[in-house]
């Protein structure tokens, strides 16, 4: 009986939550990850987005969109939205106990401080996150030498929306937010690592890349975070092991599901059929 119990529990979905489409640039990590896991995903695109606003809203909103996401009988949420992570990550924990709930943050911090060599480190995200100073002390944390810089870069999250991930405004936008860190200025005082504390901006690495140049380390969350949801349903004893459910993703959104589509297809790196997306009110 308990064996049947266990296997219940382990087969139920994994659930993600961002404030929109970026979120899926961890959902692909994760599902690289955990092939034989099952994935319900929620972007709250109605509010989208989350990096402009006060902590108070994004706590409540963070708090409704994993509601949403409880009530579908989740073992686990991961917080793949960086502001909501670097926001909201205690109170959704307190509040969901005794379901694992695990945010974007730590693990990019540490990605970012073992990447460094001279503990010289970036960070670029949204307004709220960089407020917040999450990352700043997950960084901290991690490395007591660690030497941080943080800057919001919320032009960013727009281009990306737009599928805008190269050219000419793109690059002008990137050496705009980016030069005073890694082009101006003495070379010794340039970072060695750039965190992208930011779901969206890993479809914008390669212009990136070109403004910091090829010395510099860039990392992103995503792959960090596969790890430590693998390990975490192992300590709990959630992984699907080898039980034989059909892997699949089941889409969620608060508006505008041919958009989260078309746009969302471009984040996931596969094509998302408009009939993948169902519509679910927070209220
Ligand atoms: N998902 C957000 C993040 O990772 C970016 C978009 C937003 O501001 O809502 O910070």
């Amino acid at each position: 009986l308990l064996t049947s119990q266990r296997l219940r529990s382990a087969a139920r979905a994994i659930g993600v939550f961002d404030s929109g489409i970026g979120g899926l640039t961890v959902l692909r990590a994760l599902r690289a990850e955990l092939p034989l896991e099952r994935f319900v995903y929620l972007g709250d695109t109605a509010r989208l987005p989350y990096g402009t606003k006060s902590h108070a809203t994004i706590q409540r909103y963070a708090v409704q969109a994993a509601q949403a996401l409880m009530t579908r009988d989740i073992k686990c949420l991961v917080v793949a939205c960086n502001t909501a992570s670097a926001v909201a990550l205690e109170q959704l924990q307190q509040h969901f106990a005794p379901v694992p709930v695990l945010g974007v943050v730590g693990p990019g911090a540490a990605a970012g401080a073992h990447a460094s060599r001279s503990g010289s480190i970036a960070v670029i995200a949204t307004e709220s996150t960089v407020q917040g100073g999450a990352y700043q002390a997950a960084i901290l944390r991690e490395r007591l030498d660690a030497r941080v810089i943080a800057k919001a870069c919320p032009l960013f999250v727009a281009l990306a929306e737009e599928g805008w991930i190269s050219g000419a405004v793109v690059s002008a936008a990137a050496h705009r937010y980016l030069d005073p860190l890694f082009v101006d200025g003495p070379t010794a005082d340039r970072p060695d690592t750039l965190v992208l504390g930011c779901t969206h901006f890993p479809v914008l690495a390669e212009v990136i890349r070109d403004v910091v140049g090829s010395d510099v380390a860039i990392v992103d969350s995503a792959m960090t975070t596969a790890k430590s949801l693998r390990a975490e349903l192992e300590r709990a004893d959630l992984a699907v092991g080898s039980i034989c459910v059909r892997p699949r993703v089941q889409f969620l959104a608060t508006d505008g599901r041919e958009r989260f589509a078309r746009v969302g297809s471009v984040f996931l790196g596969e094509l998302i059929a408009i009939s993948d997306v169902d519509l679910v009110d927070l209220r």
